[in-house]
């Protein structure tokens, strides 16, 4: 009998590791054989840990599973979920880029290249750089980190630079509140990160790569350094990869710990040693990046969706979407819902949707009133945008940023003008400092919402004009985009701004 216990470690934080050793025990006890595979999550976080178990006739999935449970999980008397792909929440998704996750042992390469890993770079192999470069252009995949830039244009750039080194970076900063995708990637399928790597290095040229990991992640660092160790011994990385004749090998290195180093440029002078703090572009990083070489900086999913396009084509993956978004977004359902987690599905389904319809509403069963979508710099949509279709530009449109694809639900207890002056605070507190509309004009920002929050009326348009320069005048998109949550609030839920100023007057 298999089991498949998750190591991810949000099963881990609600107990998997407890569950392998009453399993263990309880085998033991009863002396029967069994094999405990410790795959990556499925992503439906509320149902974690999610045990599944082979009986010889598919995977059977139970949870949450508790120590107390386990007598009953091996009699086969505890009640079950059935098959996992039958799950709606599952079953409704389009697993591209997860489509391994949570199925696969994360550290055997036997068993992702028996579930379609590998295919990919085959493929790559074969093709020219320049030809790498097209398929990816092709795709229409644009940067999952939060800019949506698209990612052949920014490979073309590298490939077309002319310099002794090149360098590819995957940015694993992942500090967006409300996401997780990069993590569960990283646990759950390295292999598919690192083959996409490889690939991105074929195409523009480029022998060596960096992933920029979290510290806060110390299962996604242990997972991701076996992984590139059984990657190197395979003769998937190093000098001449699955025998092609070219070169590329990659390092895992740990991040500062700073919201800031998740932003490229900032994150390249931490990579080399240096204070995170952001650079001004130009030069773009793709010309002059790590160590001053030509360099693509892509996000974890980014990169991990390459094996997929190159696996199934470019106009597969095309294929589906909504205008200008193609393909699939790795929607992370977080905050107050009753059925948080990993959705993959191609981009299209509206905002009210996943909320209402996968999500399930909220936990509390009380009415949504807002969610903040792509992240801390991400503007809060209210219940009257829930039409919105995820899609970069159908968000943009709306005043709103699909960023990372973090999604975090507000039932109506939430004080929009706390969260407006909780955005200042942490542009406050995250701001490099190399930018004055940011580093001064955040520390502004929380005084001036303070004294809305005292009932100073005259206060709400000299908020919108520090917004204004934050906006127009920061280097970066943090200092930037903060403006985004704060005047989100301020114009969707003007009461939350209004009741003391009027109880005053
Ligand atoms: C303040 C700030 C924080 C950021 N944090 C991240 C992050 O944690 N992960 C990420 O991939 N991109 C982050 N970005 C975006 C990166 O600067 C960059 O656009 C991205 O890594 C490019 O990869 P992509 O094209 O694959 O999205 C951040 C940007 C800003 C301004
Ligand atoms: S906007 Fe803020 S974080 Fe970005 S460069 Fe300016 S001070 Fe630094």
């Amino acid at each position: 009998m298999r089991i498949y216990v998750p190591g991810d470690s949000a099963a881990k934080a609600v107990g998997a590791d407890d569950v392998v050793r009453a399993i263990l025990a309880e085998a033991a006890r009863r002396g029967i054989e069994i094999e405990i595979v410790r795959n990556g999550t499925r992503g439906m976080i509320w149902l974690e840990p999610l045990v599944e178990i082979d009986r010889g006739a598919g995977r059977e999935a139970f949870g949450p599973v508790t120590p107390a449970d386990v007598p009953a999980l091996l009699d086969g008397t505890l009640p079950g979920h059935g098959r996992v792909e039958d799950i709606a929440f599952f079953a409704r998704q389009t697993r591209l880029t997860f489509a391994r996750c949570g199925v696969i042992d994360p550290l055997s390469l036997a068993d992702y290249q028996a579930h379609g890993g590998l295919a990919g770079l085959r493929r790559a192999i074969g093709m020219t750089g320049a030809g790498i470069v097209a398929e990816v252009t092709a795709s229409g995949l644009r940067g999952r980190g939060g800019a949506g830039f698209p990612t052949g244009i920014k490979w073309k750039t590298v490939a077309e630079a002319k310099a002794d080194r090149k360098y590819i970076v995957c940015n694993a900063d992942e500090g967006d509140s409300g996401t997780f995708a990069d993590r569960m990637i990283m646990e759950g399928d390295p292999f598919s990160l690192i083959e996409g790597m490889a690939i991105a290095g074929l195409g523009v040229g480029a022998t060596k790569g960096y992933v920029y990991l979290r510290s806060e992640y110390p299962d996604a660092i242990r997972v991701m350094a076996h992984a590139v160790e059984i990657a190197r011994s395979a003769g998937v990385l190093g000098a001449d990869v699955l025998g092609s004749g070219r070169a590329f090998d990659m390092e895992i290195r740990k991040g500062a710990g700073a919201y800031v180093c998740g932003e490229e440029t900032s994150l390249l002078n931490s990579l080399e040693g240096k204070r995170g703090i952001v650079r001004a572009k130009p030069p773009l990083p793709a010309l002059e990046g790590f160590l001053g070489k030509p360099t693509v900086v892509n996000n974890v999913i980014s990169l991990a969706t390459v094996p997929v396009i190159f696996e199934r084509g470019a106009l597969a993956y095309a294929d589906l979407g909504v205008g200008r978004s193609r393909g699939t977004v790795t929607l992370q359902i977080a905050g107050n819902v009753r059925q948080g987690g990993l959705f993959e599905t191609a981009f299209g389904m509206s905002l009210g949707e996943v909320v209402n319809g996968i999500a399930g509403g909220t936990a509390s069963g009380r009415p949504v009133k807002a969610v903040q979508v792509g992240g801390p710099l991400g503007a809060y949509m209210p219940v009257s945008k829930f039409d919105t279709p995820l899609g970069y530009e159908e968000f943009d449109r709306q005043g709103g940023l699909i960023g990372h694809a973090g999604l975090v639900v507000f039932d109506d207890t939430a004080d929009m003008l706390r969260m407006a002056r909780f955005a200042m605070e942490f542009c406050a507190i995250e701001s490099c400092g190399k930018c004055t509309p940011c580093r001064i004009g955040a520390v502004r920002g929380v005084e001036t919402i303070d004294r809305i929050a005292q009932g100073d009326g005259a206060a709400i348009p000299v908020l919108t004009d520090l917004c204004e320069t934050m906006r127009d005048g920061s280097l970066c998109a943090l200092g930037g985009f903060t403006p985004f949550p704060v005047m989100s609030a301020l114009t969707h839920f003007p009461d939350d701004f209004s009741t003391l100023r009027e109880a005053a007057e």
